[in-house]
């Protein structure tokens, strides 16, 4: 089903599955607005997090452990927002494998794939089972967040539950944003081509920047998607170090706070090149501001 943007998507999954005191494992970080929501409809939430000294691999003993009978759904972001590492076709299975062993759903939120670095699509959780729901949109790689154009694929009657509840969301999509649409999905290999090339154009200059500052910022190098996630130890909090950067010098980046990963931030760097080197020069004062 089409809807506004993958954030819809993502809501009217969560709203049709989850009830009060139901459980909601999050892999963790994620992008938080299913885990605001799952808390929003009086779920717990259990967070499952990726492991940072594993390269931010998933932690399948830790998946197996907080997922039970009480789990709804479990919600995971291939690609990852904001690690940019992809689940690999072994562990999206046993994935599949742990969520079908308590009959819990599965939220994969697919709203990166296609922009891989390598050119090769991570793997998705659609068609694995049942009970799974892969959202996406044509807001990251498709370059048109403005068309507020996503989707849900989910079994026939989720998808009814859905349409229910999106007759007092947003009813429809707007028509020219569909129109518009059709019109993008046409060129489909043309824009996942550009996104490719965007992400591994920019990318030279960022892994050079990532290599001076190896000292003071650790990462694993992302997978795909336009963003990175940095950890530091400076002695300021993620929130106070990024409000500096951006009233002092003009530069807006993700505080790890965002993601509940404090001593973190995340840095997009699909941009023209120009601002990408401006935005990491003014990383770097602040940076050396604070040595
Ligand atoms: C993982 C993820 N899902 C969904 C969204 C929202 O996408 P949309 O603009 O399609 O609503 C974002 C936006 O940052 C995101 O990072």
């Amino acid at each position: 089903m089409i809807t506004t943007g993958t954030s819809e998507a993502n809501f009217l999954a969560l709203a049709t599955l989850v009830s009060t005191g139901d459980e909601v494992v999050v892999v963790m970080p994620n992008y938080m607005q299913v885990h605001g929501i799952a808390t929003g409809m009086r779920a717990r939430v259990r967070e499952v997090w990726l492991r940072e000294e594993h390269g931010w691999t998933i932690d399948l003993d830790a998946l197996r452990v907080a997922v039970n009978a009480r789990t709804r759904v479990i919600c995971v972001c291939q690609p990852n927002n904001p690690t940019g590492q992809i689940l690999s076709q072994g562990e999206v299975a046993e994935i599949v494998r742990v969520a079908d062993r308590h009959g819990t759903w599965i939220l994969a939120d697919e709203v990166y794939r296609g922009a891989e670095r390598s050119g090769e699509e991570s793997p998705t959780f659609s068609g694995r089972g049942e009970r799974i729901i892969v959202t996406g949109g044509l807001s990251k790689v498709y370059g048109l967040p403005g068309l507020r154009i996503g989707w849900l694929v989910a079994p026939p009657e989720r998808v009814e539950d859905a349409l229910e509840i999106k007759d007092y969301t947003t009813i429809a999509p707007a028509t020219i944003s569909e129109v518009l649409a059709e019109i993008a999905l046409e060129r489909r290999k043309q824009l996942l081509e550009r996104a490719r090339f965007l992400v591994n154009d920019r990318w030279p200059m960022l892994e050079d920047w990532a290599g001076g500052r190896s000292r003071e910022l650790h990462w694993t190098a992302p997978a795909a998607g336009a963003i990175c996630f940095f950890s530091y130890k400076y002695p300021i909090d993620s929130m106070a170090l990024v409000d500096r950067l951006i009233r002092e010098y003009s530069t807006m980046i993700v505080p790890g706070i965002h993601f509940r990963a404090e001593r973190h931030l995340r840095i997009g760097f699909g941009m023209v090149p120009r601002v990408l080197h401006s935005g990491l020069a003014a990383i770097d004062r602040l940076l050396t501001s604070l040595d």
